[in-house]
């Protein structure tokens, strides 16, 4: 199939350059003409694992483009992969979604009509306005053509948007008709028959299940998104505030979580306990889904109280440390880590920009290394009054106390031992639960994590004892 994917961020990228590999035919577009120049010299944007191998893969079958006026308009499929913010209202803006529709509108037509796929995030409902808009504008050109437009909404974890676009565990889309949705499994075919060469950068994991088609009426496979966001991130939030009662009566959350996880009801991932929970998509999503109940008088308190515990989850650090070391003035604290999850330098919206200013703001000194995101903080946060730090080891010279944000798997194996030696006082504040306890209070530290008191996260046996 020919495909024309609008964006070339994460979701368009990732998702375009699947689509090639599996044997279509993709042109990318994005406004952005510095980011396509790049591209089309080989260069990525962004760093996605697997990214560059798969795009290598697929070179004879993608192309980049800047330019409204090679739009194909004999194409199969449009696919709508635009940013979709928060606007000033509170409600999700969508002006570039809005303006993709404007383009395609004014140039489809005359032949066969490509089907429209809105995969951005948008409010339930933003789909059937979409459509009403591009038929208005096939009107105004004369054209009674009845046009598709789908929703596919996106499901993809940055950093493993290669992974999860080729071994999704489900397809969503909403549709209209029959005739959708068998288009729809053929251009996805590969994926849901999974019977495409892997990738030697991403290789099929051996537990793969055939991805079903969840196949809904629009509305519904919008609402799906948020939902999905809505949930994920209510479910970290409800083991972050289980972990504050748990440090208060003595219990270790780790336990808790593992406990509770093996429960299929409930199920084990996303109970890690940490600090707080980021990045572009949850807190954005979650906002723009109350807003949108708001407008619908259909009151999502739960989501409400997530996003509100995970501010409270956030403030935490500078709480604690204030308590430790009787205040935060005057002191030197060391953030190891600032991405708002390991395997990625975004900063959006991730915990670590509030826990800095909240340590500077309680009169602390900050110091900062992150192996990927420190360049990123220096320009988009340029009024942090951070100090950068070349290695994690430099970091520990002189601190007070040092918090790990975020779980990069080089701060597991660090030299803490000799580390706390450089250190003025030995406190360190594990917000991921990743380090191992004994060993650094064996060397000296004092140690305090998520929801975890000194009890024992215990043991446990298979079979027979
Ligand atoms: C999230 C969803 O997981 C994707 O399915 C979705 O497609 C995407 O948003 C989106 O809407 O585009 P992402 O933001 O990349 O993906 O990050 P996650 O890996 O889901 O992590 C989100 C945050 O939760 C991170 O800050 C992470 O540290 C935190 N987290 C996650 C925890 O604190 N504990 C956990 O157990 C899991």
């Amino acid at each position: 199939m020919k495909v024309i994917m609008i964006g070339c961020g994460y979701v368009g990228l990732s998702t375009g350059s699947v689509l090639a590999y599996i044997g279509h035919e993709v042109t990318l577009i994005d406004s952005d003409a510095e980011k396509i120049a790049k591209l089309r010299a080989g260069e990525l944007p962004i760093y996605e694992r697997g990214l560059q191998e798969v795009l290598r893969a697929s070179a004879g079958r993608i192309s980049f483009t800047d330019d409204w006026d090679s739009f194909d308009s004999g194409a199969d499929a449009v696919i709508i992969a635009v940013g979709t913010p928060i606007g000033e209202g509170g409600g999700v803006d969508l002006t570039c979604v809005e303006a993709a529709v404007q383009e395609i509108g004014a140039r489809v037509g005359g032949g066969s009509m490509p089907v429209i796929l809105l995969k951005s995030t948008v409010p339930p409902g933003t789909g059937s306005e979409m459509k009403a808009l591009l038929q208005q504008k096939l009107a105004m050109r004369g054209m009674k053509s009845r046009i598709s437009v789908v929703s596919n909404p996106e499901f993809l974890r940055e950093g493993q948007t290669m992974f999860d676009s080729f071994y999704p565990d489900r397809i969503v889309v909403g549709i209209e008709s029959d005739e959708e949705e068998t288009f729809l499994a053929t251009l996805y075919r590969p994926v849901l028959l999974q019977d495409f060469t892997p990738p030697l950068a991403i290789p099929r994991p051996g537990h793969t299940r055939l991805p079903p088609l969840v196949a809904t009426d629009l509305t519904s496979a919008e609402l799906i998104k948020y939902a999905a966001n809505a949930f994920l991130a209510v479910k970290v939030s409800f083991i972050n505030e289980f972990a504050n009662l748990a440090e208060s009566v003595g219990a270790d959350i780790t336990a808790v979580a593992r406990g509770i996880g093996l429960d299929q009801r409930i199920g084990p991932q996303f109970l890690q306990a940490g600090i707080g929970w980021g990045g572009s998509c949850f807190g954005k999503d979650a906002r723009a889904i109350l807003h949108a109940g708001k407008r619908h008088q259909a009151e999502l308190s739960i989501v409400r109280a997530a996003l509100d515990a995970n501010q409270t989850q956030r403030g935490q650090v500078a709480k604690k440390l204030g308590a430790r070391l009787d205040t935060l003035a005057g002191r030197t604290i060391g953030l190891l880590g600032l991405a708002f999850k390991p395997g990625t330098d975004d900063l959006r919206d991730a915990p670590s920009l509030d826990i800095i200013r909240q340590l500077v703001g309680g009169g602390a000194r900050v110091k900062v290394y992150d192996p990927a995101a420190m360049e990123k903080l220096a320009c988009e946060h340029p009024m942090l009054s951070v100090e950068y730090c070349p290695t994690a080891e430099s970091l520990f010279e002189g601190c007070d106390a040092v918090v790990l944000v975020t779980e990069w798997e080089e701060f597991l194996h660090l030299p803490y031992a000799e580390l706390g030696e450089r250190m003025r006082a030995k406190l360190l504040f594990d917000g991921r639960n990743v380090l191992d306890q004994k060993m650094l209070t064996d060397a000296g530290f004092t140690v305090c994590g998520v929801g975890r008191s000194d009890a024992d996260g215990g043991r446990e046996w298979l079979g027979a004892v």
